[in-house]
């Protein structure tokens, strides 16, 4: 069955090779041919070629479908009062993870689960095609299991995130806390996922300094899964260094940077090949955040002159920022990090994509999987151009498998 997908007034396909030869590789009157779950042409609408069936979008653009490369969806509870008190001068701090976690060990399996789905589908709703799923508010080795346990049900992209912050009930014994990580609990987690995070922030109380986050991660890696970090979000802290050290595919945050910081994340922008994401580390800046915090943004433009590879992800959760909304992330890297729109869309999908090694995904272009999202909208700079507005959706068609959102294989 081939599907006809026409009527495009502009195309983004993240590929150079095609169209105006700009990094987005735009295409105007465009069409794209879906057979399965791949796309199996791509070109101008009126050299499409005959096919089983059409769908017309009459002038609306199509994007590839955002690549959401970092959330917390596992969790129970609201913390929309530490919001309100962030928003009369609280600063954030990382301690009400304390809160969610207690939520969230009360919460059953199909609480959670269900819960997990909703935001799923918000999440698709918005354009969103591919999501990577935290844990790391169980903090036991019971309960991370069972999050990573729900998580895999809705995602490929599944991460261990036990060195979340130190639990309440081990705040004196950080040390026997990190060795659980590293050993029972990873035992216990690993066959769930693919990645492993640690939040290395010696400036929080609760997360983890730079020891602490390298005997996790080396805990990890060895035990087979890949990593990433949350690094510089409160401070100038020695995660991006970490990060780029042991080669993780992504670090997260990256607010507070020193120069040392923005020549490494340049120099592992450069080992980063487009076309087969396997080493180099990408710098996922998440807006959202500063947003819900109000804090000071990411300087995205000094990254970019230094060479990093940009990534920009919701980082959905109940604390920090409690959106599941890609094109809001899109507009807030346009108007308060000084992207410009095609940099800031080119970040939300391929860049998300290169941050979880995936080449199948974040470009539309013969045999890369058929994620499209369109948009009510002439063209992608209405996305930060009519900010708040719902114009983006993801294109369902007949016969696509949206179950997992991602590869069809396991790990490795
Ligand atoms: O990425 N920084 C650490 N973790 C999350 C926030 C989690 C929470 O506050 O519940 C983040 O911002
Ligand atoms: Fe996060």
């Amino acid at each position: 069955m081939s599907h006809l997908v026409t009527g495009i007034a502009s195309l983004v396909t993240n590929d150079p090779a095609i169209g105006d030869g700009s990094a987005l590789g735009l295409v105007e009157n465009a069409a794209v041919v879906v057979e399965g779950d791949r796309i199996a042409w791509v070109g101008s609408a009126a050299q499409a070629p005959a096919t089983d069936s059409v769908t017309d979008l009459q002038g609306r653009a199509v994007v590839p479908g955002f690549v959401d490369s970092h959330s917390h969806l596992v969790f129970a509870g609201d913390r929309a009062a530490e919001f309100s008190a962030r928003m009369t001068g609280e600063p954030y701090t990382g301690g009400g993870i304390a809160t969610t976690m207690a939520a969230t060990r009360a919460a059953s399996d199909e609480e959670l689960v269900t819960h997990v789905r909703e935001l799923v589908a918000e999440m698709r709703a918005q354009g969103t095609t591919t999501v990577e799923i935290k844990s790391g508010y169980g903090l036991d080795v019971a309960e991370e299991a069972r999050a990573l346990r729900i998580a895999a049900q809705v995602t490929s992209e599944v991460t261990f995130l036990g060195a979340h912050v130190v639990p309440p009930s081990m705040r004196d014994r950080r040390q026997d806390y990190v060795e659980m990580v590293s050993g029972p609990m990873l035992q216990a987690c690993a066959p769930y996922a693919r990645w492993a995070d640690v939040f290395c922030e010696p400036a929080s109380a609760y997360a983890f300094d730079g020891d602490e986050t390298r005997t996790v991660l080396q805990a990890c890696a060895a035990a087979g899964l890949e990593l990433r970090v949350h690094g510089n979000q409160l401070s100038a802290g020695p995660g991006v260094q970490i990060a780029t050290e042991l080669d993780a595919a992504s670090v997260d945050h990256c607010t507070h940077l020193t120069e040392d910081d923005v020549a490494a994340l340049g120099a592992a922008g450069h080992l980063i090949d487009p076309e087969n994401p396997s080493t180099g580390t990408v710098a996922t800046l998440l807006p959202g955040v500063e947003f819900s915090t109000r804090s000071p943004y990411p300087d995205a433009r000094r990254l970019i002159a230094a060479g990093a590879v940009i990534g920009l992800a919701s980082d959905c959760n109940p604390g920090s920022c409690f959106t599941s909304s890609m094109p809001l992330v899109i507009a807030l890297a346009v108007r308060e990090m000084n992207m410009t729109p095609a940099e800031a869309l080119w970040s939300a999908t391929l860049g998300g994509a290169i941050a979880l090694r995936r080449n199948d995904i974040g470009r539309i272009r013969v045999g890369s999987r058929a994620d499209l999202t369109v948009l009510e909208a002439p063209s992608y700079l209405h996305l930060a151009y009519r900010p708040g507005v719902p114009l983006a959706r993801t294109l369902e068609l007949a016969g696509q498998d949206r179950a997992r959102n991602g590869r069809r294989t396991s790990r490795g």
